[in-house]
């Protein structure tokens, strides 16, 4: 059994990135700039938006945080949005979601240029990736393929399973290892909320990815010997061992499932950082246009 290091993989890709961007600088370019736009002080945001600005750091790019308080206005958000699709000086900038209820997440999601749009979200890139065209993947999906790829897992033709239906991880995910290409080539299934015999369709995976946000859901006797089994779930859960009181649990019984694997993710320690370091490197596309 192996286990997948996303936070080993994402430093090494941290530091590929560190030198190219160092190379730009010593020829005369200027760095890659990274905007983003936080709404509120909800604590999971807030933490996933200083990751970002600090691998930005590490990456020598430029980062710009705009805050906004949660009673802003839609109209405001989009002028900003404006603003930044028009400054030559930003790359690529994200929108932190969520977002509060009074503001239409679609219509802020679709005010991104599409070749700003480095988390991916807008449905131009999204066409773009289920039709196999070069454009802006979301970062959790292209990370796994990413960890994928480093890790050497094999996946043509093999049964992938994904958990979960979300426009952010499961839809791509599955639209990825379903595409001609390696890694890739693997028959998907999604499973979700509506689905009625997950525990035998998992039972039939090679490849599992859970992005339901159950923590434990996965176990044991759901996992085939030698299947690969990719989480992607990180909830909060009471700790009272922790000085914070929460610690994150992943969507598979990692104790009792680790030893049936042929490969597998941690959590922490395993998508989550690559998810940034994807970010990353679509900034980098963005910038090199
Ligand atoms: N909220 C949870 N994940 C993400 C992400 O990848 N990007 C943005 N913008 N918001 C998120």
């Amino acid at each position: 059994m192996t286990i997948i290091d996303g936070k080993k993989t994402a430093a090494e890709i941290k530091k590929e990135i560190a030198a190219e961007v160092n190379e730009i600088e010593n020829k005369g370019g200027r760095a890659p700039h990274l905007a983003a736009i936080l709404v509120g002080h909800d604590g999971g945001s807030e933490t996933y938006v200083a990751n970002k600005v600090k691998a930005c750091g590490e990456c020598g790019f430029r980062s710009s945080l705009i805050r906004f308080e949660d009673d802003v206005t839609e109209e405001r958000l989009l002028e900003e949005i404006k603003r930044l699709n028009e400054d030559d000086g930003v790359d690529g900038f994200i929108v932190q979601l969520p977002l509060p209820k009074h503001i239409d997440e679609q219509r802020v999601i679709r005010a991104i240029d599409p070749d700003k749009d480095v988390d991916g979200f807008h449905p131009v890139n999204v066409g773009k990736m289920s039709i196999g065209l070069p454009g802006f993947v979301s970062a959790t999906p292209a990370g796994i393929i990413e960890l994928l790829r480093r890790y050497g897992v094999e996946t043509k033709g093999k049964h992938a399973v994904v958990l979960g239906r979300s426009n952010i991880v499961g839809k791509p995910m599955a639209t990825l290892l379903m595409q001609k290409a390696n890694p890739g080539n693997c028959t998907v299934t999604v499973c979700h909320s509506a689905t009625p015999n997950i525990k035998e369709i998992c039972r039939e995976a090679d490849i599992i990815v859970a992005a339901l946000g159950v923590p434990g859901f996965v176990t044991e006797d759901m996992v085939r010997p030698g299947a690969t089994v990719i989480d992607v779930g990180t909830t909060r859960v009471p700790d009272a061992t922790r000085k914070s009181g929460w610690r994150l649990r992943g969507d598979v019984d990692f104790d009792n499932v680790a030893e049936k694997c042929a490969f597998i993710t941690p959590v922490p320690g395993g998508v989550g950082p690559m998810t940034i370091c994807s970010l990353m490197m679509n900034t980098l596309k963005a910038y090199k246009g």
